[in-house]
């Protein structure tokens, strides 16, 4: 599958800002860094929690239950006690819709 799937409207994702959608049956979580729209799996990979209901610090998502860290633009690990990446999605944005892809 490859196909460009529209999840939102980029007015919707807030600059230094979280935004939760669903895509392909997976929960993700958008981000906005200097105007460029990100996206992230939205589960930690260090345990059941939300990114999309972390905090943004220097383009880096923290966990809000252990405020582990991910670099937003490449989903790498960056704070423990996260040690896996979390998933990244191909962004495209359009006519002001947000569209994502399987990665
Ligand atoms: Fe995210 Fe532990 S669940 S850092």
């Amino acid at each position: 599958m490859s196909e460009w799937t529209e999840v939102a409207k980029t007015a919707d994702v807030p600059e230094e800002g979280t935004f939760p959608v669903q895509f392909a049956g997976q929960p993700v979580c958008l981000y906005k860094l200097g105007g460029e729209v990100y996206a992230t799996h939205d589960i930690c990979t260090h345990g059941n929690a939300n990114l999309s209901e972390g905090f943004i610090v220097d383009g880096h998502i923290e966990c809000p239950f252990h405020q582990g860290m991910f670099d937003i633009r490449t989903g790498v690990a960056s704070a423990a006690p996260c040690t896996v990446a979390v998933r990244t999605y191909p962004v495209k944005v359009e006519g002001g819709v947000v569209w994502l892809k399987p990665a």
